[in-house]
């Protein structure tokens, strides 16, 4: 394992290691004015939402490595206490990263990248009309991390109006995680893409509390089978069966085929109904797995 004391690393070092790590990033496209109301638009992907209620976002426009000086967001925040957040998917991912260009204060990125302004209903940054989720904040506060190059600008921005395209609605009326098409910033030059294929659903453990990986008998915690995650779902499991409920998974046609290929043989027999247990927690089938492995514990 590399170990390494941070105060010894150079920040580009740092911010590497860090952004590589740390991700990936959702992507804050933030709209802000300065006072004299020249629009500016920037991606931010120190970024994410702290709190639903009040419903508070924070990106941090950083002091630049390079120079020491300070984004024009960050300016036009300190003088116009408002701004956009809008959210990117994929469609919109080149242009965004062109939006990203030094250009200097006072040009609009809307028009070098080829976005559409659309005006505002509360604040006076306009929107990105392509962008998915657009959200209209008030800057409550703002929190910088330091003077040093590299130091972060917290930006806590309220959000009090969220446009939603509803072409990214399922029939409830409610964000469809697959059509929203979401992007993600990693390391380096490197993002990501929610598509449909790469989702996936873990039960969350909010109701119900699990009996925990340490309720499981030592031989299945130490399975050569078993992955962390497979011990992971079966520790989400409210109650350990009963002998008796435990019992009846004999009666399962798979789980028959095993004991009798395995009679006399203990070893390959609790390999092999990992194994199966294996495939149910593929299927989803937890419960059933548990037993599985319980049955010879
Ligand atoms: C996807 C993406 C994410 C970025 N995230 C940040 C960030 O979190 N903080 C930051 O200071 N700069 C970030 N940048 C760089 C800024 O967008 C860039 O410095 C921009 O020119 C700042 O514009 P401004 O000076 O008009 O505010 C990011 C760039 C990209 C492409």
């Amino acid at each position: 394992m590399l170990s390494l004391n941070v105060s010894e690393l150079t920040p580009a070092q740092l911010q590497n290691y860090m952004h590589y790590a740390v991700a990936p990033r959702p992507i804050c496209f933030a709209t802000t004015v300065d006072k004299a109301g020249n629009v500016n638009l920037s991606p931010f992907s120190f970024f994410n939402m702290f709190s639903t209620n009040p419903p508070m976002c924070i990106f941090s426009p950083a002091r630049r490595v390079r120079d020491n000086t300070t984004k024009h967001t960050l300016e036009n925040i300190l003088e116009v206490k408002e701004c956009v957040i809008n959210i990117v998917n994929y469609p919109m991912v080149q242009q965004m990263s062109l939006a990203s260009t030094e250009y200097a204060k006072g040009i609009n990125e809307f028009e070098k990248a080829g976005f559409t302004m659309q005006a505002s209903q509360l604040v006076r940054p306009p929107r990105v009309a392509e962008a998915p989720v657009q959200m209209e904040c008030i800057v409550k506060e703002v929190i910088h991390l330091g003077e040093q190059p590299g130091a972060g600008n917290l930006v806590l921005a309220e959000v009090k109006l969220i446009h939603i395209k509803e072409e990214i609605l399922d029939n409830e009326g409610k964000i469809d995680q697959a059509k929203i098409d979401l992007v993600a910033r990693l390391g380096g030059d490197w993002y990501c893409r929610v598509t449909q294929d790469n989702l996936f659903q873990v039960a969350k453990p909010l109701t119900t509390l699990g009996i925990g990986v340490d309720a499981l008998p030592k031989q299945v915690r130490n399975s050569y089978v078993l992955t962390g995650n497979d011990l992971g779902m079966l520790g989400n499991i409210e109650h350990i069966p009963s002998e008796e409920e435990i019992d009846m998974i004999r009666n399962d046609e798979a789980v028959k085929e095993v004991l009798d290929a395995t009679i006399g043989d203990a070893v390959n027999r609790q390999r092999e109904l990992h194994e199966l247990a294996k495939e149910m927690l593929k299927r989803g089938e937890v419960l059933s797995a548990l037993k599985v492995v319980l049955l010879e514990s």
